[in-house]
């Protein structure tokens, strides 16, 4: 894996899962909405043939707070190009389709500073997760002391036992799960008027924007993640002793 903290200090967000209909364009386009609500415009990055997160924007009123969409199939999708193309962007989010190989899901996540897998916690989606969780850790050396992957888990109507046992493998892996999206019509809603769940009426949003709230303040956390893993790292391996402050010390 690259450098985490880039060095143009903009945020590559690579949302991922072969499984298809898992949410990861449902992720994408709500995360752009939101940050561009936020401003500066985010690049949302459609590396879909179909190009869904892309017909989105097209649906987008002209009011609403702009969104750089990118076609992102067939070109370059490192951090260099981007700050080139678009360096007052902070966050570059990465749409990526269910049918990609290991070595462009490589090419993908070599520079990502944030790393969301949305998943459905149907058995066969979870199956299919912890599989996939577990060849990304062996085959595309994703360090996991960067702590740069969590989980999403979409359509949530309760916790099933194999929802359970997903936990149980992700705790066993050290990969958190951010938030819990409701199964709601809202997204649903949303997507059909070019919008994010955060420029729907407060009302009918409540509950699902305190968990994608969960899911910004992960990401937000970017910069200082992977410091937070070595500290703690350094405090288990050095439990006792006083050697603590020099690792504190590089947070200033
Ligand atoms: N939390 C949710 N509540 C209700 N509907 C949802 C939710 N998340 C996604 N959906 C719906 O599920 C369908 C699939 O979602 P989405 O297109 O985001 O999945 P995807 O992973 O991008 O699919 P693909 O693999 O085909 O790219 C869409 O119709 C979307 O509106
Ligand atoms: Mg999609």
């Amino acid at each position: 894996m690259g450098d985490t903290a880039n060095p143009h200090q903009q945020h590559k967000i690579v949302i991922l899962n072969p499984k298809g209909g898992s949410g990861k364009t449902t992720l994408a386009t709500n995360l752009a909405s939101y940050f561009a609500t936020r401003g500066p415009p985010p690049v949302l990055l459609d590396c879909d043939p179909g190009g869904y997160s892309l017909r989105w924007i097209d649906k987008r009123p002209a009011s609403r707070p702009p969104i750089h969409g990118v076609v992102g199939y067939d070109r370059n999708t490192s951090c260099d190009n981007f700050a080139a193309e678009y360096p007052e962007a902070k966050e570059i989010i990465v749409d990526l389709p269910a049918a990609v190989s290991s070595e462009e899901i490589y090419d993908h996540i070599y520079d990502a500073s944030s790393i969301l897998l949305p998943v459905v916690p149907s058995e066969i989606d979870i199956f299919s997760a912890a599989r996939f969780v577990a060849e990304l850790l062996l085959f595309t050396q994703l360090d996991r002391g960067k702590r740069n992957l969590a989980i999403v888990a979409n359509r949530t109507r309760q916790r099933t036992k194999s929802y359970n046992m997903l936990t149980r493998f992700l705790t066993s892996l050290k990969i958190p799960v951010a938030a819990h999206l409701r199964d709601s019509q809202v997204f649903v809603q949303a997507a059909a008027l070019g919008l994010g769940i955060c420029e729907m009426p407060p009302y009918k949003v409540r509950k699902d924007m305190e968990q994608f709230e969960l899911i910004v303040s992960w990401l937000d956390r970017w910069c200082s993640r992977e410091l937070d893993a070595l500290i703690a790292e350094e405090i288990k391996r050095n439990a006792g002793r006083e050697v603590i402050a020099p690792v504190a010390a590089l947070r200033h």
